[in-house]
């Protein structure tokens, strides 16, 4: 029997949906996809040459565990120009993209019954990663205040045995974006309830607020308590590369790289000359991709609003539009996954259920505007058949 440990931890919802929607196509039948969260812009090609050169140069071998020193560096270079954070590279680890960056995070910070504070609706696997590393995952419900997590809340959810709060600013699956000054009252909390906080920025770029995106850890009281997490992967359209990587506290990073030199040893070397460039070279394709999210952004909340049953908060960030949809309810579709479902059948779009991002999700549908035009006109044009008919 497999262990305890794994028995309660669901596959991820979104990679599931993705994968009936590619088994669908293979029979042919022509599915849109809205479900998976990555950019449908190609690796910009300064990061892509840069990868040729180091394989030229026979840069194949195992590196250093936590990543290259370069990077680290280059690494450092970036959170202090965009996002005011003093760090070194003792304090930054590298590892196979955000996602490992957060796991090692709450192996390292959680001990058995230690809570975090989860904002719901929230990002499918911050979850799973804090059971599996024991920890107790509290929830904050941010669906009356358009998903915006105030310090209100949070007050609200400490307890005796909080450990940390998750931020994650432009959010997934929610597109908010956490008020300035609501993060410098949650950091107060911080400080006087002796509490962690593993702030997830990988959207950061994608903030159409007008505002640039606010990092916690660049308030200077904050430093020993804030776990920075970032990655290449949305930021440069390349995800399947796998390079996120972590700032904080020197000592918890250190039993990071303990960890991950037992799981996984270092990232890719090539993937890691890749970041380096990404993170040092030009930033326009960056931009011109974030603009472009912000077109169609304006489009998808235009045309969404107008099909019936469907209620979007106009998303300040990132690339996924979260609607109400609760109004299509009825007869046999009772909740996000049975409508998701019907949406899959007959509209042939995919789409996530809701209830992935966790309970106070299910009114809800996540689609990701990271595709062309074209499949936004069409796919938004046959949902409003569907619900119509
Ligand atoms: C909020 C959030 N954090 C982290 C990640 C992980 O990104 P990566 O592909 O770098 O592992 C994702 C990916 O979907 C995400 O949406």
């Amino acid at each position: 029997m497999i262990s305890n440990r794994l028995q309660h931890t669901k596959p991820s919802a979104t990679l599931a949906i993705n994968a009936k929607a590619i088994e669908m196509k293979k029979r042919g039948i022509d599915v849109i996809k809205f479900g998976t969260g990555e950019p449908d812009f190609d690796t910009p090609d300064n990061i892509k040459a840069m990868v040729v050169k180091a394989v030229e140069e026979g840069f194949t071998k195992y590196t250093a565990t936590d990543g290259i020193s370069e990077l680290k560096e280059a690494i450092c270079n970036k959170l202090l120009r965009d996002n005011a954070i003093a760090t070194k590279p003792e304090n930054v680890i590298v590892s196979n993209g955000g996602k490992q960056a957060l796991y090692n995070c709450f192996m390292a910070l959680l001990n058995p019954g230690d809570e975090v504070i989860l904002p719901s609706p929230y990002w499918v696997s911050y979850a799973d990663m804090v059971e599996l590393a024991e920890g107790v995952v509290k929830t904050v419900d941010t669906t009356g205040n358009r998903f915006k997590l105030t310090a209100e809340m949070v007050r609200n959810a400490i307890g005796p045995k909080t450990k940390a709060l998750v931020l994650n600013s432009p959010g997934n699956p929610t597109g908010a974006v956490i008020d300035r000054k609501e993060i410098e009252a949650i950091a107060q909390l911080a400080l006087k309830h002796d509490f962690f906080v593993v702030s997830d920025e990988v959207y950061e770029c994608f903030n159409y607020t007008g505002e640039p995106s606010f990092s916690i850890a660049s308030i200077p009281t904050m430093k020993d308590r804030v776990f920075t997490v970032n990655a290449v992967s949305k930021t440069y359209a390349m995800t399947g590369w796998r390079i996120g990587y972590l700032a904080g506290p020197a000592d918890f990073v250190k039993g990071m790289a303990t960890l991950q030199g037992h799981m996984t040893s270092n990232p890719c070397s090539i993937a890691q000359k890749a970041a380096l460039e990404a993170l040092n070279g030009p930033q326009d394709s960056v931009k011109a991709m974030a603009t472009e999210y912000r077109k169609r952004r304006d489009f998808v909340f235009e045309t969404m609003n107008r099909i019936p049953g469907f209620k979007l908060e106009m998303p300040e960030g990132v690339f996924y539009a979260f609607p109400d949809v609760s109004a299509c309810y009825q007869g046999s579709i009772l909740d996000s996954v049975s409508f998701s479902q019907f949406l899959l059948e007959k509209a042939r779009v995919a789409v996530i259920p809701g209830i992935a991002f966790g309970q106070e999700g299910d009114r809800f549908i996540r689609l990701s505007y990271a595709s062309s035009m074209k499949d936004l006109e069409e796919g938004l044009e046959r949902i409003r058949k569907a619900v119509g008919e």
